[in-house]
């Protein structure tokens, strides 16, 4: 056939990359590969077969690693990890950098491989997973550099086990393991079990680069290694995979004092509005579901379309459907490969099954392969509008207007990113906001880049992976002194009771409340002189202080200056009533006049300093290299629960209020235990200062009996702890409910001297990052 004639019919002939370099390798280590410990492979153990999806063909045999494995390999990240620290930023800046260099060098290697295994087109492999995987060392490599200048004082977390999915094999092993060493930590990683190879690979590559041996070890295994991994003596756990494993993670590792960041699954909205140009947006779609067969965290699984463009936008996906070729991953022509195993084929067969739509498919040929899918009308709360199906499932539904289609895109469990498609700016700029998503794509959709943040709100997880924001998983401040447990003053055995008989209700919704189960406790000076009562909150009060906070959402969207503006209201009236805070602080703890009048001072100093920045927490303009920015804002968390230290009554309680408040958020503040007076006297000032009813809600009573309550209630987004009483390991078991932020103390002392503004700012914010078309 002529090359004119080829261009008049466009007849799709194949275009295969060889798998020879790739299965040479494979035969190099002889087909059977062993875990990589302290900087060496060992002797191949107990073997399980990976397997080429699209063929079924046995490409290699990887050890199933035994709980002695796992010890080992932790054993020598820990012996390796002090020398790496001590190296110094630059010092791994040079190694890092040589791994991005190594990657580029071994591209076509890593790409054939990673195809081969996981089943994914080759194109996506080589253009996209492999090109970011070098990008993200190259950051990472600049990040190291510049930390010691822009992170001083941040020390690396130590050993951290690092469990990974099989959807971006390669990329999440960078995503991870990148910053990890970047920062000073030594790492062991879990890859999935249906695909090892390019991890292994990866092992291989790192003793070129001059990685120091025991810096990085891979054990390969299933879950159960996974599990082993996250029991065992690391520091930090990062886990990408399954909502449900997730939770699971959560819940083994409340209260042992690791770190934690989950990236887990999504059903990621795709709106289009009438006046996007439709075409651009099915290509868009394209992207969004159907790129890597659909199994993505973050893919664009759930079509929402604006009703008088429905039908014509349906006919012209169907049209493009029916264009995508389906077939072998390693062919360069092909648009979607192999699903990655035949249970993954067989859990999308299952969910797909019986479903209510109308289902449209376009072809795939047999075997591990599942054809693109459209599958319209479905009622918003079908399960498969609601469940990850993660395969190349496109469900949707129609709106009318743009606050449907917000109402629309946030009924989900999940949020981990969203796609808004619209020729007009102002509408896109208004729904961004309003998603609930750690990532809003505008007219484009899957867009990753190491300089922008990744990662969810809701069950999607939390933490972000990539840029600044990134780092704050991977490093610490400080050590801190042991937290005594501070108990309330005891009953006199002759009690002074002079003042009128006085009982400080709780605060909700702006309004005193008397404890719903009518108990209250009394308080008494070490002098032996009755103060008051407090109400005991129940668990009734809990759900109605939330309520109440979650009522208060309009704080949420008030100006940053408004916001700061308040604040300065409050320190001036706590500043006007400063003698009577200083006596209520003397009186309940037993403290000097002029430390409790400093600790008075002090807390209205904190508040000028929230107030300060209020209006101050700028976000970041991301340079990602496309035509276009990422715009990482800081946005409020939502409702937070606290739990107020024991050790300073005031300062300690304006320090955990006033930062979350500064940053838009509503709190539900379980006052200290020991010292509950100053935070009932301290409502009276958020009274007369503006606070919009529901903004604060305080509570007294026992916070042993109310943190399991507070971690696990669906509708609080964050739960904090600085309480001396052992509760850190409840909140973080009952917090894998929902998966909300924790931030605990774990029974460890804070300065309340001091602001330690950085932590407070990213603990009272989420990260959203807004991907817009910019620029030349
Ligand atoms: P998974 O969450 O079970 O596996 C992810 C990784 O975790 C693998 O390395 C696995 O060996 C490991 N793992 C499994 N159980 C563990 C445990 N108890 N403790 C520690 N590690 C453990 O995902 P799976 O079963 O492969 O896929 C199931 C579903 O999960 C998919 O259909 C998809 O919906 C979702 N998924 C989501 C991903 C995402 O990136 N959001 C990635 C992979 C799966």
């Amino acid at each position: 056939m002529s090359v004119a004639e080829i261009y008049e019919t466009m007849a799709y002939g194949p275009a295969p990359e060889s798998d020879a370099e790739a299965l040479d390798w494979i035969a190099g280590h002889g087909g059977r590969f062993g875990l990589f410990i302290d900087g060496a492979f060992g002797d191949p153990g107990a073997m399980f077969d990976t397997r080429n999806p699209a063929t079924g063909a046995v490409l290699a045999q990887v050890t199933q690693a035994s709980g002695a494995d796992v010890a080992a390999a932790v054993a020598a990240a820990r012996r390796a990890q002090p020398g790496w620290e001590k190296l110094g930023g630059p010092g791994r800046a040079k190694v890092l950098y040589a791994l991005a260099r190594l990657v580029q060098k071994q591209a076509r290697l890593f790409a054939v491989l990673e195809s081969l295994d996981s089943g994914k087109p080759i194109r996506e492999a080589r253009d996209i997973d492999v090109g970011l995987v070098a990008r993200h060392f190259y950051f990472h490599a600049g990040l190291a550099q510049l930390m010691e200048d822009e992170l001083p004082g941040a020390r690396a977390l130590g050993v951290c086990g690092q469990v990974i999915p099989w959807n971006f094999p390669l990329l999440m092993l960078a995503w991870k393991v990148a910053p990890a060493l970047a920062m000073g930590n030594t790492v062991v990683l879990k890859p999935a079990e249906w695909t090892p190879l390019t991890a292994l690979a990866f092992a291989d590559l790192s003793r070129q680069a001059g990685l120091p041996k025991g810096v990085l070890n891979i054990v390969t295994g299933d879950g159960a290694v996974g599990e082993a991994v996250v029991a065992a003596d690391v520091d930090k756990v990062a886990f990408t995979g399954s909502t449900e494993v997730g939770k699971a993670i959560r819940r083994a590792i409340a209260g042992s004092g690791k770190a934690l960041t989950l990236e887990l699954g999504g059903k990621s909205p795709f709106i289009v509005f009438d006046d996007a140009d439709l075409d651009s947006a099915v290509e868009g779609i394209v992207d969004a579901i159907w790129f890597n067969g659909g199994q993505v965290c973050c893919a664009g699984s759930r079509l929402l379309i604006q009703e008088g463009i429905a039908d014509d936008f349906h006919d012209r996906l169907r049209a493009r459907m029916a264009k995508l070729r389906v077939g072998d991953p390693l062919d360069k022509c092909i648009d979607m490969g192999a699903i990655v195993d035949p249970l993954q084929k067989g859990r999308i067969e299952a969910m797909v099954a019986g479903c209510g739509g109308e289902v449209t498919q376009g072809d795939a040929p047999q075997g591990c392969f599942y054809p693109p899918t459209l599958i319209t009308g479905l009622e918003p709360a079908d399960p498969l509008m609601q469940d990850e199906i993660f395969g190349p499932v496109l469900v949707g539904t129609t709106f009318r207007t743009p606050s449907e289609a917000v109402s629309l895109a946030n009924n989900s469990r999940y949020g981990l990113a969203a796609t808004v498609w619209t020729e007009n700016v102002n509408l896109a700029l208004d729904i961004a906001p309003k998603l609930a998503a750690g990532i809003v794509w505008v007219n484009g959709t899957n867009m990753m880049d190491a300089a922008a943040g990744f990662g969810g709100v809701r069950e999607s997880g939390f933490g972000r992976e990539g840029g600044w924001e990134g780092l704050r998983a991977y490093v610490k401040g400080p050590d801190a002194k042991t937290l005594k447990p501070v108990a309330a003053v005891a009953a006199p055995d002759k009690a002074v009771v002079e003042a009128i008989d006085r009982t400080a209700k709780l605060y909700i919704g702006g309004k005193q409340a008397r404890p719903d189960g009518g108990y209250s406790r009394p308080v008494w000076s070490p002098k032996g002189a009755l103060l008051g009562h407090v109400g005991l909150a129940n668990r009734k009060d809990l759900r109605n202080a939330v309520e109440a906070a979650r009522g208060a959402a309009a704080w949420s969207r008030t100006s940053r200056h408004l916001r700061a503006q308040i604040l300065y209201y409050v320190a001036e009236n706590l500043s006007a009533r400063a003698d009577e805070f200083a006596r209520r602080i003397g009186d309940m703890t037993g403290a000097k006049a002029k430390d409790a009048e400093a600790e008075v001072s002090a807390s209205v100093e904190r508040l000028f300093t929230w107030a300060a920045w209020a209006d101050k927490y700028d976000g970041r303009a991301k340079g990602v290299p496309i035509r276009g920015v990422a715009l990482a804002m800081n946005e409020p968390v939502g409702v937070i629960g606290q739990f107020a230290p024991d050790e300073a009554p005031l300062l300690g309680l304006v320090s955990v209020v006033a930062p979350a408040l500064a940053m838009g958020n509503r709190v539900v503040t379980v006052a200290s235990g020991a010292y509950p007076l100053a935070a009932t006297d301290f409502y009276q000032v958020l009274d007369t200062s503006d606070v919009p009813g529901g903004v604060v809600n305080i509570l007294t009573g026992d916070a042993v009996g109310l943190a399991a309550q507070m971690g696990g209630h669906m509708d609080v987004d964050a739960v904090w702890s600085f309480s001396s009483a052992d509760i850190s390991a409840d909140i973080e078991r009952e917090s894998a409910h929902n998966l909300k932020r924790t931030w605990v103390n774990q029974g460890r002392a804070r300065d309340w001297g001091d602001a330690a503004a950085q932590d407070f700012l990213a603990q009272s914010t989420e990260v959203k990052t807004v991907w817009i078309p910019y620029g030349e």
